[in-house]
């Protein structure tokens, strides 16, 4: 069994958090240090000082993460990503290595402790995100305004000395992230691109990590390494053939940002969410409290709009595998067992087929969420019908305007095989006699 087969896979749906020092000011988080990306348009350029500056009396609140979680499990997400150190180096954690976090500006809060017991009290599986680049630590060294413009693939190569300190300090935050926390799901890596994989001494990273936490899983941004793959803000339109995550934003930042109103919108990320499923993956959406902690309203409204889908769909979501070929349904599908979701992600104006299944194997179609079993037709080649052939065939269902969700309607079909099963079976000898 794949390590990701345990949880990770039948999770499906998580939370990403971006929280930091950066949301106070309405900042993205860290990239306004080295004057933005262009990935980011919604994104700030401040100078070094200034940036550092606004960590500075940041009293994060130790509660804002229950509410996070609460609004988590309620929208049907198993599990969730704390970003505990993002590339500008502020520790959510009162960490022992470096000079940069709550133990300077919060003494006496723990974000990543009160992250860990909320998602325990929900039964959510805990991630820490984690940047391997620290933009504030001398050691790395630290990004000063004499550097602009940042550019990918051109960093100032840190004497060996230093590199050796830099590694001390990056091994002990994550051996306290790894010890003091009980067993840890997860821990997402980001930023690897700075430095090589020798550098990073990926290998012996990896080593350590499994060390402290035999089942972790680890993602992809450890170079050579990780057990899953991570598209940024954007559905593979061919899914991996490693297990994979989708993080994506709700509007354009990771960050608060009052200003950013670019939003997806809630049917929008609904549909995400299926894709992503009838693909074999998952989605770890972001959000980005303010410096109070507080869920932006259009992210809580996101997020309820979820609840109320996830609680009559959440059975086609999780726990299922990709479902059919994108030809035999204009939508995605997702399977568990012999039963077939098939998720309509627009209004049908005419009855819809699925096509290429064992529709004599099929016993039941109806809409998830509602008891009635609808009324559908089969059709099969002619001369497959006239030979008893048990091969592939198509179903078509009228779909009741009374029965659509406004987000999205699932089909619900349950055959007594497998739905995706690809050779048509010969005719049988009984029919044949
Ligand atoms: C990018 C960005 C970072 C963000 C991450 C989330 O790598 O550098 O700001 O946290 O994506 O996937």
């Amino acid at each position: 069994m794949r390590r990701t087969q345990h949880w990770f896979e039948p999770a499906r749906f998580g939370l990403f958090v971006h929280w930091g020092p950066w949301a106070r000011a309405g900042w993205e988080a860290s990239w306004p240090l080295v004057g933005g990306v262009v990935t980011l348009p919604m994104g700030q350029d401040i100078p070094a000082e200034t940036y550092h500056a606004n960590a500075d009396g940041w009293q994060p609140d130790p509660a804002a993460p229950e509410a996070w979680i609460a609004a988590a499990a309620a929208a049907g997400m198993r599990y969730a990503v704390l970003t505990t150190r993002h590339h500008d180096g502020y520790a959510l954690w009162p960490s022992r290595h470096g000079d940069h976090g709550v133990a300077k500006t919060a003494p006496g809060t723990d974000v990543v402790g009160a992250f860990v017991a909320a998602c325990r009290r929900h039964g959510l599986k805990i991630g820490f995100y984690y940047s391997l680049p620290d933009w504030h630590h001398p050691a790395y060294p630290a990004f000063t305004d004499a550097m602009r413009p940042y550019v990918f693939g051109g960093y100032p190569v840190p004497s060996a000395e230093s590199w050796a300190a830099y590694q001390a300090y990056l091994r002990g935050q994550i051996t306290e992230l790894l010890t003091d926390y009980g067993p840890i799901d997860m821990i997402w890596f980001d930023g690897a691109w700075e430095r090589g994989a020798e550098m990073w001494d990926v290998d012996g990273l990896e080593r350590m990590i499994r060390q402290l936490q035999p089942d972790i899983l680890i993602n992809d941004r450890l170079p050579g390494h990780g057990d899953f793959a991570t598209p940024e803000q954007f559905v593979p339109p061919e899914p991996p053939a490693e297990p994979w995550e989708t993080c994506l934003t709700m509007n354009m930042s990771w960050g608060f940002n009052a200003k950013d109103d670019h939003y997806k919108s809630p049917a929008a990320l609904v549909h995400t969410l299926c894709e992503v499923a009838g693909r074999g993956g998952n989605l770890l959406l972001n959000i980005g409290p303010d410096g109070e902690g507080r869920i932006p309203p259009p992210q809580a409204a996101r997020m309820a709009e979820f609840g109320r889908w996830m609680s009559r769909h959440g059975e086609a979501i999780i726990g299922t595998g990709a479902g059919l070929k994108s030809w035999q349904f204009p939508g995605p599908t997702t399977l568990k067992g012999t039963t077939l979701y098939c998720h309509l992600l627009m209004q049908p104006v005419a009855p819809v087929s699925v096509r290429g299944v064992p529709v004599q194997h099929l016993k039941r179609v109806s809409v998830l969420g509602h008891e009635a079993s609808l009324l559908f037709e089969t059709r099969i080649p002619v001369l497959d019908e006239l030979m008893h052939v048990d091969g592939p065939g198509e179903v078509v269902i009228d779909v009741p305007m009374a029965l659509r969700d406004p987000a999205a309607t699932v089909l619900v079909l349950e055959f007594d095989c497998d739905p995706a099963r690809s050779d048509p079976a010969a005719p049988s000898t009984e029919t044949m006699a």
